[in-house]
């Protein structure tokens, strides 16, 4: 049984144990829920502060909630909408230290107060985004981005195996 716990330690600590464990529960699995579901619950309950953390997949047209761990959510999000839309269009992580300051902020859950979304793309092809939210303003900082960028190319990398090939 995977032993899912809060970890301690440096940002950096956290994050290298996180990647290590990403890396083992993605192991060996193609099935895009399955990997998502796991890869959520993992983050959500190993770091502090979280209310939200989750994945939005782009079904061609516009983004779709997915697996996630917090408070139902909106379903569907438009390309350039919220910090999600933005991270999609923009591809790039949105590293947001006060949602209320954000133009077009989809509040989801009135708790949520800084959020992180990395976009995710297998080379061109725009599969979705990773957003996680806090309830604490500021809660993020470059080195959540580092850490969140590194755990989401392993998940991408566990979906499509032929990324990591391409990485080597
Ligand atoms: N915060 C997002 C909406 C999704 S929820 O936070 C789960 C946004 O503005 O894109």
């Amino acid at each position: 049984m995977f032993e899912s716990r809060p970890l301690a330690g440096s940002k950096a600590d956290v994050y290298r144990e996180l990647l290590a464990q990403a890396r083992g529960l993605l192991a060996d699995e193609p099935d895009r829920v399955a990997l998502a579901a796991n890869f959520a619950a993992l983050v959500y309950h190993a770091l502090p502060e979280l209310n939200w953390a989750g994945f939005y997949f782009f079904d061609g047209v516009e983004l779709v909630v997915g697996p996630f761990q917090g408070k139902p959510a909106c379903v569907r999000i438009a390309l350039g909408r919220g910090v999600c839309g933005t991270a999609a269009v923009t591809r790039r992580t949105q590293l947001v230290a006060d949602v209320h300051a954000f133009p077009g902020h989809i509040a989801c859950d009135a708790a949520s107060r800084s959020e992180i979304v990395v976009p995710l793309f297998a080379g061109d092809r725009l599969i979705g985004v990773w957003d996680v939210d806090s309830p604490v303003v500021e809660r993020f900082d470059h080195e959540d981005q580092t850490g969140m960028e590194a755990l989401c190319r392993e998940f991408m990398q566990a979906l499509y195996p032929q990324l990591r090939e391409m990485a080597a």
